[in-house]
């Protein structure tokens, strides 16, 4: 298979490198940036340190903290209105992956005008938007380096995806520093959102020798450091594993497609307002069960990277071991057992096997699947 390779121009990972992005600023022409963060106190602090340190660079700066969970077209809509009032030529997005995929879609009106909507779907626009230097407070989704933003509706808070290679930063920033701060639970979903993608991406339908080395590193990497982050948010060692991890599972996902775990949450996320990562850690084990007849080969080689598979074992019993090792690590870091103990209705089922067909986040499964089977997934999770 012929291959194409995405990745933002530059990437910056490692302790206090967020204190370079006003010299990158600088170098990218940007003369008044438009700085996107999560709405709240961490958001406005985060906010504030970067002007801070685009100040120094001689960068005005428009703080616009208004990105929510699961972001939604409104926010969007009225971030480009504002980012254009304010006359910006930059944007720097801080923040996980709600206020990064927030200033995606800034970023595609700005240049292209028109409604979020119209560029739902693969690669819409026409005009490239203006630099985007995206600083990740999570490591997890991985929305600093791929080409994705997911937006709700906020009528009916239904999920939509643009993919768009205009949507790449040009700059990513992983600094460990900046999650230190990070409570548990959010290190535990955000970090077991990393470890999906790398699993999904490894198996995925569009994979390549790239993508696999890293998805395989960043399984390894996850696996091992994300439950010392979670019990010691303040082990910068763990902080800079799980930077990587997040890092290569971001970048191996973005060029190979996800799955079935995706395609699955992303409804389940919009219709309960719950956190992405969340949704992924109760589905993945499932879907691994799911997908074992069509990707055993790969599951048992990341049954090895997590050190969960023997060699002498059959595949079949290593990509056991590894659903039993993901059920194991959710719990480990928090992760309740079963959507019924999140709110999630049984009367519900239906209606989310349904969405969950219309997501094209699946198409790159390994395995096709009907409604049903999905219906029956979303059962044994419950
Ligand atoms: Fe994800």
């Amino acid at each position: 298979m012929n291959y194409r390779y995405y990745i933002p121009m530059l990437n910056l990972i490692g302790r206090g490198v967020i204190r370079e992005i006003g010299c990158e600023a600088f170098g990218l022409h940007g003369t008044n940036a438009f700085v996107v963060a999560s709405v709240g106190g961490v958001g406005e602090s985060q906010a504030r340190m970067v002007s801070e340190i685009l100040a120094e660079a001689g960068l005005r700066s428009h703080e616009f903290c208004r990105a929510v969970p699961n972001p939604t077209v409104s926010v969007v809509e009225a971030g480009a209105s504002e980012y254009r009032a304010a006359g910006c030529d930059i944007i720097v997005a801080v923040g996980g992956g709600s206020a990064i995929d927030t200033a995606k879609g800034i970023g595609i009106l700005a240049a292209n005008g028109g409604s979020i909507r119209d560029y739902v779907g693969t690669n819409k626009s026409r005009q490239a938007m203006p630099p985007l230097i995206a600083v990740s407070t999570t490591a997890g989704t991985g929305s600093e380096v791929t080409q994705f933003a997911v937006i709700s509706d906020d009528a009916d808070h239904s999920k939509f995806t643009i993919n768009d290679w205009h949507m790449i930063p040009s700059v990513s920033v992983n600094d460990p520093e900046m999650m230190l701060s990070m409570p548990p639970e959010l290190t535990a979903f955000t970090g077991m959102d990393a470890l999906t993608h790398a699993v999904e991406a490894y198996v995925a339908k569009n994979s390549t020798e790239v993508t696999k080395a890293k998805a395989y590193k960043a399984a390894e990497l996850a696996a091992r450091w994300l439950p010392i982050a979670v019990k010691d948010g303040s082990d910068i060692e763990a902080r800079e594993n799980m930077c990587y991890a997040s890092f290569l599972a971001g970048t191996a996902f973005n060029n190979a497609g996800l799955g079935l775990v995706h395609a699955m949450s992303h409804p389940l996320g919009g219709m309960y307002n719950l956190p992405h990562g969340l949704c992924n850690a109760m589905l993945l084990a499932p879907v691994i069960k799911f997908n074992i007849d069509s990707a055993a080969g790969g599951y048992s080689e990341l049954a090895a990277a997590v050190s969960a598979g023997k060699q002498w074992h059959s595949e079949r019993e290593n990509c056991e071991s590894l659903a039993r090792f993901v059920t194991n690590l959710a719990r480990e870091v928090g992760v309740p057992d079963g959507l019924s103990e999140i709110g999630v209705k049984r009367g519900d089922i239906d209606e989310l096997a349904e969405k969950a067909m219309a997501e094209e986040i699946g198409e790159t499964n390994p395995k096709p699947y009907t409604q049903d089977q999905v219906r029956g997934i979303y059962m044994s999770a419950y």
